[in-house]
């Protein structure tokens, strides 16, 4: 679980000049025109913008869970487009860990069960065993291993979602709004262990977010606005959340998409 055992370190991700519609009845909405973006190996980046601007749809997209109408999607050497849904899945089981707001746990499974399951459905689960421990431990969850998540907090119920979303050893983890169901002190501690994951571990990370104190946890936030990359700065420049709050806030409203 650490840096020099991590397998495929080299993982950059790059989408090019991604596009995608969705049909709603008689009209169509363009979620993604046009989206370009380079992430590097080991980056930890926070993809913001205001509800409907296509963050979700471009998350997904890297994580091949949605093909593009046009673009592609590059994982390291793998282009996505190239890969059928049976090896774009294993694919995604290998090499992706993702995180979702909701937890999506499966209800009638305790945390550890929950953990394994991307190693049984991936013919692995030999390998539980040796993997599961360490992790129990770096997300600080161990004493609730044999619970339900019925019986977690909110906070708990997300490093198990974590912990599953690692258990593959992936390079790139993609969340989607992952504090977005905890309270603002639970989410803060979910930030700091997403930027200890990524720096320990080098690991590739990137985080959709509307919530600027998620991204100021982050290397780089990336804005989108109605489908399209509007902008993207280094949190580095701003010396605390408020600041970059603010930048963000001035960003959107005053730029066209
Ligand atoms: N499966 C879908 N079917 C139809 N429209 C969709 C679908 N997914 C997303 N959209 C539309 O695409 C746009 C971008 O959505 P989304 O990527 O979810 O934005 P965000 O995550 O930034 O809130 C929105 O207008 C949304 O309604
Ligand atoms: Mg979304």
């Amino acid at each position: 679980m650490n840096a020099a055992t991590s397998p495929d370190l080299q993982t950059p991700v790059k989408t090019e000049n991604l596009t995608k519609r969705f049909r709603q009845g008689e009209s169509v909405v363009e979620a993604l025109k046009g989206v370009s973006l380079t992430v590097r190996t080991g980056e930890f980046v926070a993809i913001m913008g205001a509800s409907g601007s296509g963050k979700s749809t471009l998350l997904h997209t890297m994580a091949g869970l949605t093909r593009p109408d046009e673009g592609r999607v590059l994982i390291a050497d793998t282009d996505l487009s190239t890969l059928s849904d049976a090896k774009l899945t294993r694919f995604r089981r290998r090499k992706i860990g993702l995180v979702f707001q909701a937890f999506n746990l499966i209800p009638t499974l305790t945390a550890e069960e929950n953990i394994t399951m991307p190693l049984l459905t991936d013919g692995r689960g030999g390998q539980a065993a040796d993997r599961l421990d360490p992790l129990l431990e770096r997300l600080g969850i161990a004493a609730r291993r044999r619970h339900r998540p019925d019986a977690m907090s909110g906070g708990e119920q997300q490093r198990v979602a974590i912990a599953r979303a690692l258990i593959t050893d992936p390079a790139l983890v993609l969340a989607d709004e992952p504090t977005g169901s905890l309270d603002s002190v639970t989410g803060q501690a979910i930030c700091r262990l997403m930027k200890e994951l990524c720096e320990e571990q080098k690991r590739t990370i990137i985080v959709v977010t509307h919530e600027p104190s998620v991204a100021a946890w982050t290397e780089r936030v990336v804005v989108m606005k109605d489908g399209r990359i509007l902008t993207e700065f280094r949190t580095a420049d701003f010396p605390d959340p408020a600041a970059l709050t603010v930048h963000y806030q001035q960003v959107v409203a005053a730029k066209p998409a």
